[in-house]
């Protein structure tokens, strides 16, 4: 669908960059925006918690299609500023929708299974689940979804933990878990037995494939501006690869030949007493993706790490 325009916000960011790549690579003229590592050329630095900011780069640009991939989603950051999370998570998600909808662009929203208190019986969740948020990511997320449906008709697509081609394996929970396994090596590595956990479950998805979603939905609701409103308003997708964390250690040790003697399973679940109770589930449902007739395949796991591992043993 050439000639289209689309503004990513969030282009600097994990998911951002594979979403920048996918439009181009569907022949889209592209505008990614950043914040602290925009280089203002390929990149525009817009702050979104600066509504005029966002209102210029909308009327200059002029795009069908905005998708939202900016948050703060590192819950060690979140906790250390909830109310900076909030404006960026809340308050410009609803200042970008409002915007959005006055100039007749569609709004795809990234949000989280985290919006769901992930209890045990409950996976999987479909798009009007109960939701139930157990942490403030989760709750500025799901105030973020509600601001994009009262304030305009764009979309929610909800995704899980993702993984994929990363600056850092600091970008990603799941990246990040190769760290792990190099750093547990060798007679300097940490002595103590670094603890995993082996009992919430999970569903890492690829950033390349969230990206290639983003777009078919983009497509498609656009195909349908006429009646959009018989499309549904919230989307799920998520990979069919359930693992806990402490098994994709197992799984990286085992693709780079490496021990994980040192990392010890910690089964321990929900202390039923505590006050904050971790999601154990947030399956999501991709049934209204697929009722769209969008693909809901994703690459391999444990291929796409087989791969990628070589980068690693360099
Ligand atoms: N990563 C996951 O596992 C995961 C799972 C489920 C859902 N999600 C959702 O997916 C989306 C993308 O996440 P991600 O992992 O790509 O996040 P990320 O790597 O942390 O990127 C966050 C982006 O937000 C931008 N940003 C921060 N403050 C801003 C501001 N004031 N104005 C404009 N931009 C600002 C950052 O720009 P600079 O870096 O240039 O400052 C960066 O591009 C988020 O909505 C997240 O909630 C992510």
């Amino acid at each position: 669908m050439s000639g289209k325009t689309v503004i990513v916000t969030g282009a600097t960011g994990f998911l951002g960059r594979q979403v920048v790549k996918e439009f181009n690579r569907r022949g889209w003229n592209v505008k990614g925006t950043g914040f602290t590592r925009a280089d203002g050329v390929s990149i525009l630095k817009v702050d979104l918690a600066n509504a005029s900011e966002v209102e210029k780069v909308l009327d200059e640009h002029n795009p069908q299609v905005v998708v939202h991939c900016a948050a703060n989603r590192f819950p060690d950051k979140v906790d250390a500023d909830p109310e900076g999370t909030k404006k960026l998570n809340v308050d410009a998600t609803r200042s970008l929708a409002k915007l959005c909808a006055s100039r007749g662009i569609l709004l795809v929203y990234i949000s989280t299974d985290y919006v769901f208190p992930g209890r045990l019986g409950d996976a999987p969740h479909e798009t009007d689940a109960a939701t139930g948020p157990t942490n403030l990511y989760g709750l500025t997320k799901l105030e973020g979804e509600r601001a994009v449906l009262d304030e305009s008709s764009g979309v929610v697509l909800r995704v899980p933990v993702l993984y994929g081609p990363a600056e850092s394996n600091a970008e990603s929970a799941v990246n990040v878990l190769m760290d792990v396994v190099l750093g547990v090596q060798g007679p300097g590595a940490n002595s103590k037995a670094v603890k995993m956990d082996h009992w919430a479950l999970r569903y890492p998805t690829n950033t390349e494939d969230v990206a290639r979603v983003c777009h078919d939905v983009a497509v498609r609701y656009l195909e349908d501006s006429s009646d959009c409103a018989s499309l549904p308003r919230v989307l799920q997708f998520s990979s069919e690869d359930r693992y806990t964390k402490y098994e994709i250690c197992q799984l990286f040790g085992e693709i780079m030949g490496l021990n994980i003697d040192k990392i010890e399973a910690n089964t321990q679940g929900n202390d039923p007493a505590a006050s904050v109770q971790r999601p154990f589930d947030c399956k999501l449902s991709t049934r209204a993706l697929r009722e769209l007739g969008i693909d809901v395949g994703t690459q391999d796991f444990v291929g796409w790490w087989r791969r990628e591992a070589r980068a690693f043993r360099k």
